[in-house]
């Protein structure tokens, strides 16, 4: 964060040498997220610079899906996507996820990991159980998942990628696999939803349908989790916000969104233009620039939030960008919302002497942000 006090102080945005913009500001960030000029690097785009991108089959998943995809595919795939991804369905699993969140917390030691005890279970068991993937596969969906994320990095090593590629293969399989028992003898999961969809080929093609069920598992996974490690972190380390908290679950929404602002689990995103574009503030984009977008950067810019560095969760009208915006908003925040919004209160009530312990370490990635371990007592 200090690092991006410099560049923000710098300028909103500012050109390097080898042509790559970056953008800094809250207000130039919320601007470009939405401007329907910017473009996401599609498959065209990838053939352009890396011609074997789809012999890695974890590239490929993330590629084809509506991720990287741009209007007016994108429209048509997220409309199906939105169509059955509905607010009615993650409100279904309100109880779901605090069953799960209950049968972690009784089952966490005395001393744990508070990353492999409840932050990565969690998120992936919702998902499994959102797209109808029985409980005993869940371990071989996290594993698998946890490879794959290394796509979503600008640098992974060549067994990172080896791994991602694996995860690919094996995901596509499962999927495959899924999809045909879902055609045959569909269930009230999201999979049987987008297999339907999907019956209709002018809306979703069989191969948009299984790279987005991939992505599914992917983008709702490791984000989440280091939103409920980061979350936690920040109030054991403040024991009188967590008191709160603890007295007036109703609190939880605002203490959700000031997690989100304050330690983005997604902390850039990036975009392409094809013209010249005009940014506002006397700023022109060329045609061909290629953008980093700093969503933790934009999320602690003082012109935007008075004291950014410090958590608050009294601040009125937070609207962090840690979600994206625009087109390729987060179709799972809501989701994402729900889990964070119950898994609070329930870890501070169940476990009311739940404490920070030494030897935390953080992940060292630059695109996804939270802890590789975060050690913590329970009594
Ligand atoms: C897209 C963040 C959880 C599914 C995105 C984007 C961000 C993001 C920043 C936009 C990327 C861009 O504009 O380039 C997060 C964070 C999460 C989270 C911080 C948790 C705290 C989830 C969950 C799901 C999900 C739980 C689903 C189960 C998706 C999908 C997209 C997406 C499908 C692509 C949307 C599109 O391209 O139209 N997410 N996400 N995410 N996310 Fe999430």
């Amino acid at each position: 964060y200090p690092a991006y006090d410099v560049l923000r102080a710098h300028a909103p945005a500012f050109d390097t040498p080898d042509g790559r913009w970056f953008v800094t500001s809250h207000a130039l960030t919320s601007r470009l997220l939405r401007d329907p000029g910017l473009r996401v690097a599609d498959a065209a785009d990838y053939d352009g610079f890396w011609p074997t991108w789809r012999d890695n089959r974890g590239v490929a998943s993330i590629v084809l899906s509506m991720l990287q995809t741009n209007a007016p595919d994108h429209t048509r795939v997220r409309r199906a996507a939105a169509a059955t991804f509905t607010a009615r369905r993650v409100a279904a699993l309100r109880d779901v996820i605090a069953g799960q969140a209950e049968d972690l917390v009784k089952a966490m030691p005395a001393e744990a990991d508070f990353m492999t005890a409840f932050a990565y279970p969690l998120p992936i068991g919702v998902i499994c159980a959102l797209l109808g993937i029985p409980e005993s596969d869940r371990p071989w969906f996290r594993q698998r998942a946890a490879d794959l994320t290394a796509v979503l990095e600008p640098i992974s090593t060549e067994e990172e990628m080896r791994l991602a590629d694996v995860a690919g293969r094996d995901l596509e399989d499962y999927f495959i696999g899924l999809i045909a028992e879902r055609q045959g003898n569909p269930q009230e999961d999201l999979t049987s939803a987008l297999v339907a969809a999907a019956a209709d080929e002018a809306a979703l093609t069989g191969a948009e349908l299984l790279a987005n069920l991939v992505l599914l598992l992917v983008a709702g996974f490791e984000t989440t989790t280091n939103l409920l490690g980061t979350g936690i972190a920040i109030l054991l380390e403040r024991p009188e916000l967590a008191d709160r908290l603890r007295a007036d679950p109703d609190l939880a929404p605002a203490y959700v969104e000031e997690m989100l602002r304050y330690d983005s689990p997604v902390q850039l995103t990036s975009r392409s233009t094809t013209e010249p574009l005009d940014a506002g503030d006397g700023l022109t984009l060329p045609a061909g620039a290629e953008l980093t977008i700093l969503l933790g950067a934009a999320n602690r810019d003082p012109a935007r939030y008075p004291d950014p560095h410090r958590f608050d969760p009294d601040r009125t009208n937070i609207q962090p960008v840690s979600f994206g915006g625009g087109a390729h908003y987060c179709l799972g925040a809501p989701l994402a919302r729900l889990e964070a919004q119950v898994a609070f209160p329930l870890l501070l009530t169940m476990l009311p002497r739940l404490s920070l312990a030494t030897g935390a370490e953080r992940r060292d990635r630059l695109v996804l942000r939270g802890y590789a371990t975060l050690p913590v007592t329970t009594t």
